[in-house]
């Protein structure tokens, strides 16, 4: 066995229905890990409040690698009017986050929609306008934290999503 190395790997690239919106994230580092693991997931589009880092933070830049140049984003200013734009757009909005209502990730059916918005929330308040989202779903822990750092619960969250959606894309072109 031998580890490939980056000239040997070849993705089969794929772009998913998946926009991710971010609360008021503040860390550079976390802005950064976004870019990075939603380019590695094919997700479509990512959108950032005004006032968390900006993409020509250099921590940002060096956290994201040259994925801020592979992916499509947007900054937003007011939440509610983005929110109620993307469902107009036909967009499902998933807050990933514990509350009294979420369904563990590996419980949600994320291929019975069509377009997602996955909403992390921000380090310190989490998603503020928790009431705008259809539903949530949470990652069980197992340790003593009530929670993990946002762009972990990210990456968690896109390997179920691209999971769950590549085996109904399976299913669907065996039945052709
Ligand atoms: C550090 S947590 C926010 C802190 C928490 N809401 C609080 O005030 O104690 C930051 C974000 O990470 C995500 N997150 C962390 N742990 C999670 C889990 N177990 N399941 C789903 N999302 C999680 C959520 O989006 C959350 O808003």
């Amino acid at each position: 066995m031998k580890q490939l190395t980056h000239y040997e790997i070849d993705n089969s690239q794929k772009k998913f229905p998946i926009t991710i919106v971010c609360d008021t994230i503040r860390t550079p580092e976390n802005i950064g890990m976004a870019f990075r693991v939603a380019e590695s997931f094919g997700v479509s589009k990512i959108y950032l409040h005004e006032s968390s880092p900006s993409t020509e933070n250099r921590t940002v830049k060096r956290t994201a690698r040259n994925t801020i140049n592979q992916i499509e984003f947007e900054n937003y200013s007011d939440f509610n009017s983005l929110i109620s734009e993307l469902k107009k757009e036909g967009n499902t909005i998933i807050g990933i986050e514990v509350t009294d209502k979420s369904t563990h990730i590996q419980n949600y059916d994320f291929s019975k929609n069509e377009k997602l918005v996955l909403l992390l929330g921000s380090e310190r308040n989490g998603i503020e306008h928790i009431n705008l989202v259809d539903d949530t779903v949470e990652i069980p822990m197992y340790g003593r934290n009530s929670s993990m750092n946002v762009i972990h619960s990210l990456s968690i969250t896109l390997y179920e999503v691209t999971n769950q959606l590549n085996i109904k894309n399976t299913i669907a072109n065996e039945v052709k």
